[in-house]
């Protein structure tokens, strides 16, 4: 945890953006895996980690803002607690921890949102995203649970996006950690892919690299041949010769900073021609996006940079034609690169993504696009100081996306369709960084990880 005056001063910061009422934070609470006693482990909600750092489940937390005053709600352990689970700090205790002075048991939740709603006070709260927190919210706020999705508190969404998402040193520092840790995971994976060796044996290895070094892993990890298919989660196939493999992994710490990194490398370390021609593209948009990070530039210009990029190297291939910038105007890249550019991070993978992604990813200025692959695009607005993203361009064949474009003819002026289909076997490949806005470009963070073909070569040796 980090010290109480961190806490105290997210909280101060966050009164000053509203104006009046209650904030409430519910934590979140165990979850069942197959029978109640028997639980997935325990996650803290995000926003709840960042203004009352507390790592128990069955908290809930309010910030008055008429009084000044910060609870933190909870009930102390029983003697069968303690039993069970050790001896556990009181409330009063955690509270001390992260600088809250006022707390009690959650009945006095109840009585104190009771009251603020008689009294006809606002009660702002964020969306909910687990079935535990949508049923405990609707009995507090008395509404049904249909209802609480549209009696979320824009305002705090607002003022909690603009807090979170510029990151201080602290918070880089953390995230660094645990990208430190991703490298490592990365280059025993990179190290383990051999011809023969079954997928799930270097996804248990590096996951519980994640684990031994703090984890858990930041999101389930993708690891693939197959990666054409973009979440690729399932990792029963054996590696053989020839094709790509996608590792997109990351790791998250004890105060729930995470990373995100993809690498992509040959089976058995050696790129064959048609792997170095398609990887080299992909490392080109990967480094000319970077290259054009800083304070003021739309994201969805860098990700438009890293679409010409893709477009202009598959025309050197043979496998696209025409001009690249007509080519990614229209979209053509899609067929290849039909996902965003990247997405902040910091305490989720995908940073408050919960909160709504066009809230978080777009503004009056940019919004999003409704067209395919651009749609997909996280986050398109202007890039500020202390923002943390990922950079992530690829390139995947898709077989049945093919099929389909090659039937409609789709945007044929610029896909050498008959080349495409030589490439059906090939997989994909992803490259990504995570990286800091600073003040007039960006910091890629972490140490190196191997990226271009010789440090991959190398490190596979
Ligand atoms: N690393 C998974 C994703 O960015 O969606
Ligand atoms: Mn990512």
């Amino acid at each position: 945890m980090f010290p109480a005056n961190i806490y105290a001063t997210r909280r101060k910061n966050l009164r000053a953006e509203l104006s009046g009422g209650l904030i409430l934070f519910l934590g979140n609470q165990e979850v069942p895996f197959n029978y109640p006693a028997n639980t997935y482990s325990f996650r803290q909600d995000s926003n709840f980690s960042y203004f009352f750092g507390l790592d128990h489940p069955d908290l809930a937390a309010v910030i008055d803002l008429d009084e000044d005053k910060d609870y933190i709600f909870g009930n102390d352990v029983d003697i069968d607690d303690i039993i069970w689970m050790g001896v556990q700090p009181t409330i009063k205790d955690q509270a001390n921890k992260v600088g809250v002075e006022h707390t009690g048991p959650l009945t006095d939740l109840n009585t104190m949102i009771n009251t603020a709603r008689e009294a006809g006070r606002p009660v702002h709260f964020v969306p909910p995203y687990r079935g535990e927190t949508i049923i405990w919210l609707a009995d507090l706020m008395g509404i049904h649970h249909l209802e609480i999705k549209s009696k979320t508190s824009e305002p705090l969404i607002k003022a909690i996006i603009k807090l979170r998402m510029k990151k201080d040193s602290f918070e880089v520092a953390e995230i660094e950690k645990m990208v430190n840790v991703a490298r490592k995971m990365h280059i025993t994976g990179m190290k383990m892919a051999k011809p023969g060796i079954v997928e799930r044996e270097i996804a248990g290895t590096i996951e519980g690299i994640a684990l031994s070094m703090g984890g858990p892993v930041s999101f389930p990890v993708i690891l693939s041949i197959n990666g054409q298919t973009l979440h690729n989660h399932h990792h029963h196939n054996t590696l053989v010769e020839g094709r790509m493999l996608v590792m997109d992994a990351g790791c998250e710490n004890e105060l729930h900073y995470s990373s995100d990194i993809t690498r992509t490398v040959p089976v058995g370390g050696k790129f064959n021609s048609r792997q170095k021609g398609i990887y080299e593209v992909v490392l080109k948009a990967n480094l000319a996006a970077i290259n054009a990070v800083k304070p003021g530039v739309p994201f969805k210009e860098i990700h438009m940079l890293a679409a010409r990029e893709v477009a202009k190297g598959l025309i050197d291939l043979g496998i696209m034609k025409g001009d690249p910038v007509e080519a990614a105007g229209k979209g053509a890249h899609t067929l290849f690169f039909p996902h965003g550019l990247g997405h902040p991070l910091g305490l989720d993978v995908h940073d408050l993504e919960g909160l709504g992604e066009n809230l978080i990813g777009y503004d009056d200025e940019v919004q999003r696009s409704q067209e395919f692959g651009l749609a997909f695009l996280r986050f398109g607005r202007k890039l500020q100081e202390d923002f943390v993203m990922t950079i992530e361009p690829g390139i995947y064949f898709i077989p049945e996306l093919i099929d389909i474009w090659k039937a409609e003819n789709k945007l044929a002026e610029f896909i050498n369709y008959d080349v495409v289909d030589t490439y059906k076997d090939f997989g994909g490949i992803r490259i990504e960084d995570d990286i800091l806005v600073t003040a007039d470009g960006c910091r890629v963070l972490g140490q190196p990880i191997p990226k271009t073909v010789s440090e991959i070569e190398d490190i596979m040796l």
